[in-house]
């Protein structure tokens, strides 16, 4: 297994990230809400534009330099001191080789270290059990749920 590493996602990073996407049918509560995803360069300038905003940090997820995915660090409150995780690798071929882990710790240590957050929170699908499984891996615990979620938390 290699060693991955965060980075601010740049433009170009991320239109590499989606010209390789798969959208994952884990995410959708309905399957027939999956729909399979087609590249669009204009898309993905708008997709990257409307996530550099304060509060939040769009990190690519990299793989020898080469991006595999990415992780957001979002609804970040600064009085508060928390914000929100969301990940998602880029298709098959990269899942199930620990890096979603590692991303996942990577970026809560930025969280904690960087941004001065006290407590990181995620949620899952309820059928997804794999994401799920990956959030307490990476430290985080089960909170609350409700119709169709699963809440997580992980606190410094
Ligand atoms: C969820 C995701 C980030 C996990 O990253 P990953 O690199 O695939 O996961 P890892 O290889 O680090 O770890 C997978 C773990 O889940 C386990 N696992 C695999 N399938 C599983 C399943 N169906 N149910 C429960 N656990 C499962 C593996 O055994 C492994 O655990 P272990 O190390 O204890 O054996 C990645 O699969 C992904 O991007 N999925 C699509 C998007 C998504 O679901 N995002 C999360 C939204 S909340």
């Amino acid at each position: 297994m290699g060693k991955v590493e965060l980075a601010v996602m740049t433009r170009a990073q991320c239109h590499a990230l989606y010209q390789g996407w798969e959208n994952d049918p884990a995410l959708y509560l309905e399957a027939a809400e999956y729909r399979p995803y087609v590249y669009d360069a204009a898309t993905v300038d708008r997709y990257f534009d409307a996530r550099q905003t304060p509060d939040r940090v769009l990190f690519a997820v990299l793989l020898d330099g080469r991006p595999i995915g990415e992780v957001q660090l979002k609804a970040i409150n600064r009085d508060r001191r928390e914000c929100a995780l969301s990940i998602h690798l880029q298709n098959d071929a990269v899942k199930g080789w620990g890096y979603g882990t590692q991303a996942e710790r990577l970026a809560v240590r930025y969280a904690f270290d960087r941004l001065a957050m006290l407590a990181v929170n995620a949620d899952a699908v309820i059928t997804n059990t794999r994401s799920q499984h990956v959030l307490e891996k990476a430290g985080f615990r089960l909170v609350r749920e409700d119709v169709g979620f699963r809440y997580y938390r992980v606190e410094q």
